[in-house]
């Protein structure tokens, strides 16, 4: 595991997108897993910024996103599909038919094992992720086994408020109670992780995922046993770290 405490939400994302940038430089046909949330946001303006200034194309890249609300429509203003066109895809030249979100909607189960299959099929290059106050990777909250795969889930409150915090004007009411999401086998399936996290109520599932315990009680902490992870967080986040 790799740890970087950058000195700004700015530095960290700047490191980042040197990373997706790498990767989509060295294999232009690369499979990037993708998040959503707050965290990668500044991440993407970079990426963005990068392809107007430089032109790295996303022509040959496969984009596999981690998770979706459930009920929610990939036109809504607050689902991840349109988060993900809002914040990168549109700037960008990937193809539509290289686009890929779990669908919220129709036969769940039936979306779900084709989304299983695809990943099975295609496999994930790099994995960007964030992480919720409470450990979740994806939408897999507290108690998800290891072995799960993309699956239909009841989010926790509290994931739903943190959720409303900066996105769906700020009401509870309007978070979906369920997602879509990848399973931790389908993240751990991946070749690298790039997991990014900024802010200090992110402080202690990273000291978890860092240096605490590998358990279902904090699912992040199962990249313990991923063989190539990188961290990328602010002072905030590290500030519960005691092994320096
Ligand atoms: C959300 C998403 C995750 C994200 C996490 C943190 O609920 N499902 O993919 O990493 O919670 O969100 P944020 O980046 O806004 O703090």
């Amino acid at each position: 595991m790799k740890l970087i405490i950058a000195d700004s939400y700015e530095a960290a994302s700047l490191e980042a997108s040197k990373i997706l940038l790498e990767q989509i430089k060295e294999n232009p046909s690369s499979h990037l897993g993708l998040a959503t949330g707050s965290t990668p946001l500044k991440l993407y303006e970079y990426m963005v910024a990068d392809f107007k200034e430089n032109g790295t194309s996303y022509k040959d890249i496969k984009s596999f996103n981690l998770d979706e609300y459930f009920g929610l429509e990939g036109t809504h203003p607050q689902s991840y599909r349109y988060f993900m066109m809002e914040n990168l895809f549109n700037h960008v030249d990937i193809l539509p038919e290289n686009i890929h979100v779990p669908a919220g909607q129709g036969d769940i189960q039936e979306n779900c094992d084709a989304y299983n299959a695809m990943l099975a099929t295609e496999g994930v290059d790099l994995q960007l992720l964030g992480i919720g106050s409470n450990g979740h990777i994806g939408f897999n909250e507290p108690g998800t086994p290891f072995t799960q795969v993309t699956h239909c889930i009841e989010l926790e409150e509290g994931t739903r408020q943190d959720n409303a915090r900066l996105f769906f004007d700020g009401n509870i009411d309007e978070v979906p109670t369920h997602a879509v999401t990848m399973g931790i086998k389908n993240i751990m399936d991946s070749k690298k992780v790039l997991l990014m996290a900024f802010g200090e109520n992110k402080a202690e599932p990273i000291r978890v995922l860092v240096e605490g315990e590998v358990s279902v009680d904090v699912p992040a902490s199962v990249l313990q046993n991923h063989p190539d992870v990188t961290i990328i967080i602010d002072k905030a986040a590290a500030s519960k770290l005691t092994k320096k």
